[in-house]
C-alpha cells in the first residue's frame, strides 16, 4: 500500500516555531512529529510514503533521507509552488499507481488506517474520509453522512440552525487514482473546497469513517503544546522511554516528564509535566511546569515557567517569570526578573 503526506505548508498558525523549521518536522515529544505519522502508517501496511512538499523542503529531506532508518520508503516531490492539498496530491500522480492515504502532515492520531483501508475496499468506494466528532460544530466546517457512512454535504461554519452534525474532516482520506481525474493539474487545488464537493456531483461512492480515537491537528501553538502533553500523558499509547540520570538525582522531576538524555539539571530544578530538548541547561531552583522547552535552550536560576513553549536556543536569565500561553521564538534573550504573562 502506498501513502503521501502532505507536508508544504507554510504552518503560519505556529509561527515563531515554523519560521525556521517546517510544521512536520517541529518536535513533538522530543522528536520531529511527521515520524508518529511514518510509524503510524508502516503499521498500517504502508510500504511506501511520497512527501509532498513546498516550504522549506530540504529540512524535511534531511530528517528522513530515503526512510532506510525506518524501514518504509520514502520519495519527495517538491512543488515549483504551493498547489493546496488536492493540487499536491494531482502533482504525485506520475507516482500513484492503487489505493492511497492522503494524510495532512500536521495530524496526530492513531487511528487504525489498515482498518480504514478495508472498509473502504469492502464499500468499493473512489473516496473515504475520515471524520472525527467536536464538541463545538459552530467553529468548524462540517461534514453531513448518513447511517450507511456516505458524505452527503460540506457545511462550511454553519449558522446555528443549520448545524445537522458534529463530524469534521480530520485530514486524512483513502483514495482511488480515479480520484485523480477530477483534479486540474499544475493548478492550487484544495480537497474540502473543490475535489470532494465534486465527488458528490459526479456521484462517485464517497463514503465516510467516524473515528473516536485520539485525533488533534497540532497546528497552533495551542494544540502544539497540547500535542506534546497528550504524547508523555501516554494518550496515544506510545512508547516512550525516560531516562533519569544520577546526575540529575539533586532534581525533581514527575513521572509524566520527558527530558533529554543531554539536559544539564541543576540542584532543587523542578520539572513537571513537561518536555525538555537536547543540549538544555537548567540552573538550580528553576520550575518548569505544563512547557515545553526546544534544544539548546538555557535556563538560569530561580526562573519559573509554566504553560508556555520556548523556543530553540533562548536564554532567560535569572529569576524571569513566564506563566500562561507564552511563546518564545528560537534564540530570544529574557532578562534577570523579567516577567510575562503576568497580571500586573
Ligand atoms: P497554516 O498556514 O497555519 O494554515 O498551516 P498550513 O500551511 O499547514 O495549512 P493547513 O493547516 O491548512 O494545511 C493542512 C495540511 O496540508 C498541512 O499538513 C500542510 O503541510 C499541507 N499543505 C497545505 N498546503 C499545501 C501545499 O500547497 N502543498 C503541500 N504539499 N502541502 C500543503
Amino acid at each position: 500500500m502506498q501513502a503521501i503526506i502532505l507536508a508544504g505548508g507554510k504552518g503560519t498558525r505556529l509561527r515563531p516555531l515554523t519560521l525556521s523549521i517546517p510544521k512536520p518536522i517541529t518536535t513533538i515529544a522530543n522528536r520531529p512529529f511527521l515520524y508518529y505519522q511514518l510509524e503510524m502508517l508502516k503499521k498500517a501496511g504502508v510500504e511506501e510514503v511520497i512527501l509532498g512538499l513546498s516550504y522549506q523542503p530540504e529540512k524535511i529531506m534531511e530528517v528522513f533521507g530515503n526512510g532506510e532508518k525506518l524501514g518504509i520508503k520514502i520519495r519527495y516531490l517538491v512543488e515549483p509552488e504551493p498547489l493546496g492539498t488536492a493540487g499536491a496530491y494531482k502533482f504525485a500522480e506520475s507516482l500513484i499507481n492503487r489505493t492511497t492515504i492522503v494524510f495532512n502532515g500536521d495530524i496526530l492520531t492513531n487511528i487504525d488506517m489498515a482498518m480504514a483501508v478495508k472498509l473502504h475496499r469492502e464499500r468499493n468506494a473512489t473516496a473515504t474520509i475520515i471524520l472525527v466528532p467536536v464538541e463545538n460544530p459552530s467553529a468548524y466546517g462540517l461534514v453531513e453522512t448518513s447511517t450507511d457512512g456516505k458524505v452527503l454535504r460540506f457545511l462550511e461554519k454553519p449558522k446555528a440552525n443549520e448545524i445537522t452534525c458534529n463530524t469534521i474532516n480530520a485530514g486524512m482520506y483513502v483514495l482511488e487514482p480515479k480520484a485523480l481525474s477530477y483534479i486540474p493539474r499544475s493548478q492550487e487545488h484544495s480537497f474540502e473546497y473543490q475535489l470532494f464537493p465534486r465527488l458528490l456531483k459526479e456521484k462517485e461512492p464517497f463514503y465516510s469513517i467516524i473515528s473516536k480515537d485520539y485525533w488533534l491537528d497540532i497546528g497552533t501553538n495551542s494544540r502544539y503544546l497540547q500535542a506534546n502533553l497528550d504524547v508523555i500523558a501516554n494518550k496515544l499509547s506510545l512508547e516512550i522511554t525516560r531516562t533519569r540520570l544520577a546526575a540529575w538525582q539533586s532534581a525533581h522531576i514527575d513521572d509524566l516528564s520527558l527530558v533529554d538524555e543531554t539536559v544539564n539539571l541543576e540542584t532543587n530544578v523542578e520539572i513537571t509535566n513537561s518536555v525538555i530538548g537536547a543540549n538544555c541547561a537548567i540552573e538550580r531552583e528553576a520550575k518548569i511546569k505544563d512547557s515545553v522547552i526546544l534544544p539548546n535552550t538555557k535556563i538560569k536560576a530561580n526562573v519559573i515557567i509554566e504553560k508556555s513553549i520556548i523556543g530553540e536556543n533562548c536564554l532567560i536569565k535569572e529569576s524571569s517569570t513566564i506563566l500562561k500561553g507564552s511563546v518564545l521564538g528560537n534564540n530570544t534573550s529574557i532578562s534577570d526578573f523579567s516577567q510575562i504573562g503576568l497580571e500586573l
